[in-house]
């Protein structure tokens, strides 16, 4: 059931959303990692149309400037005054009749606030259109309360649908139909354009009503058809915050759906989230309390949470990551990283490495089988294989103006309480002692000694603090002692 190719895809965005009661365009909250116009126009590149416009107004340089990045292909028309969702449709055809397009075909025409439209439901619209050869289709839905949608009327006899009538003015008897507008339609690009022209504005908003093309087809001895929506919930759009949370748990089901039928263990859907551009091998295991966003990519028998956020990180097959904040980070192959880890921008750890308790990393490459495993910090490094880096190291990178780089050979130890101060370069099979205080380069296969020498000073206490139960319990030590000899 394959439509062809569309002439167009509209989508219509203009709209400000007052009830999100947001600085920031409805059209560009997000969910799921992408946002509510960017889902339309994901869904609506599945048709592989000709031409895709999106018709913006309202904060339309924030909403164009989105756009630009999301899509580098999607064309934007003005509608300077929103008059209504006809004439936003008349704007968007101007656009492409301005720019020499002549239309021929079918336009697809869609709301930038339905964000759970998918590209699939859009193809059987457009396959129906075609396959009835209707002049247009309307996409509707049965839904539990209908209240504030434009209702489908239909013929009584036959069952034909002869108009669409807003809430606002619609009758009692009109307004008990359950079957509404989803806003989605396909015409013919033609008899669309015509009609477009002969919409009025003698409606309880004063507005320009796409609705009313479909009654003026008909008049004019057209066919008029409506495909239903399987799920009535794949159309909702967004108007408030409180559907925008709706929306994004619907959205995240299907997800996390897609990914565990696919062979992904996802141990607690309720409270694991993930965006649509993860991507995951089977046999990944996923804990609760975790969110997966941008490009993160788990590998085969990888397991991830719980209490975890990864974004655009990859995890190598067999890497273990648990209460771990990642952001571009790149986990080998049975790699092992928590609990309480933080992986910044540029770490990169490799097959069996570590990065333990407490440990931040940093633009760091970690070698293979190399440990960083307790209270560090690893910044701007770069650590070879079997490497181990004692407890409570700080790679010092940062002299107050610029960063500097560390260089750690393979199999080397590091003491415990290292401050590694770049830049500074540690040769292979080199050893460090604890506490010390690295500022020159180590030789491989020596042992940097850089710490103060001990000195203690007997006596000290009974002198400076006596009568003090540290000198109660030296004097105490003391005559135990002699009375052991
Ligand atoms: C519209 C439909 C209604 C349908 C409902 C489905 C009309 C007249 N009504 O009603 O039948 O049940 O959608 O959700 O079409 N927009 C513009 N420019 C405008 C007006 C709207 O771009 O001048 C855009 C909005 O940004 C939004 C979409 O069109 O994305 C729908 O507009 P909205 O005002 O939300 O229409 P509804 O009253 O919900
Ligand atoms: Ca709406």
């Amino acid at each position: 059931m394959s439509a062809n190719r569309p002439a167009a895809v509209v989508v219509l965005a203009a709209g400000e959303g007052t009830r999100m009661k947001s600085a920031t365009p409805k059209v560009l909250h997000a969910l799921c990692g992408r946002s509510l116009v960017g889902h339309v126009v994901a869904a609506s590149r599945e048709l592989s149309p000709e031409h895709l416009v999106v018709v913006v107004g309202h904060a339309r340089e924030q909403v164009s400037a989105h756009l630009a990045e999301t899509d580098a292909e999607v064309r934007t028309a003005v509608q300077h005054e929103q008059n209504g969702t006809g004439h936003a449709v008349r704007m968007g055809l101007e656009e492409l009749s301005d720019s020499g397009v002549a239309l021929d075909g079918t336009v697809i025409v869609v709301c930038g606030d339905t964000p759970l439209l998918t590209g699939e439901t859009l193809q059987r619209l457009a396959a129906a259109h075609d396959a009835d050869g209707n002049a247009v289709t309307v996409l509707s839905a049965e839904v539990p309360d209908a209240t504030g949608y434009g209702r489908i009327v239909r013929e009584d006899a036959t069952g034909a649908v002869t108009a669409i009538v807003e809430h606002k003015d619609a009758t009692d008897a009109q307004r008990a139909i359950r079957e509404i507008n989803s806003g989605v339609f396909a015409f013919d690009a033609q008899l669309l354009t015509d009609a477009l022209g002969k919409v009025r504005t003698d409606n309880s908003q004063g507005e320009e009503y796409l609705t009313d093309v479909l009654g003026i087809l008909r008049e004019a001895g057209h066919r008029v058809g409506a495909c239903v929506a399987g799920d009535h919930r794949e159309i909702v759009g967004i108007n408030n915050r409180v559907q925008l949370a709706e929306a994004r748990r619907l959205l995240n089901e299907r997800l996390l759906e897609r990914a565990m039928l696919s062979g992904v263990t996802v141990v607690d859907p309720a409270t694991t989230w993930i965006d649509v551009t993860v991507t995951f091998e089977p046999d990944a295991l996923v804990h609760p309390g975790t969110q997966l966003l941008g490009a993160t990519h788990l590998a085969s028998d990888a397991e991830v949470g719980p209490n975890s956020r990864l974004t655009d990180t990859t995890v190598g097959r067999g890497a273990v990551v648990s209460f771990t904040v990642a952001d571009g980070a790149e986990i080998g192959a049975g790699a092992n990283v928590g609990p309480y880890t933080y992986l910044r921008p540029g770490t990169r750890l490799g097959a069996k490495a570590k990065a333990g308790t407490y440990v931040e990393m940093k633009n760091a490459s970690i070698g293979d089988g190399t440990k960083v495993p307790h209270l560090s910090y690893v910044g701007d490094a770069t650590i070879g294989e079997q490497t181990n880096i004692g407890a409570a190291s700080v790679f010092v990178n940062y002299d107050g103006v610029k960063k500097h780089h560390t260089t750690i050979g393979s199999h080397c130890r590091t003491g415990a309480d290292n401050m590694l101060v770049a830049p500074v370069t540690i040769g292979d099979g080199a050893y460090t002692a604890a506490g010390s205080v690295i500022t020159k380069d180590v030789p491989p296969g020596s042992l940097a000694v850089a710490r103060g020498q001990q000195r203690n000073i007997e006596g000290w206490v009974a002198r400076k603090r006596p009568g003090s139960a540290a000198a109660r319990a030296a004097e105490a030590a003391r005559r135990e002692d002699e009375g052991q000899q």
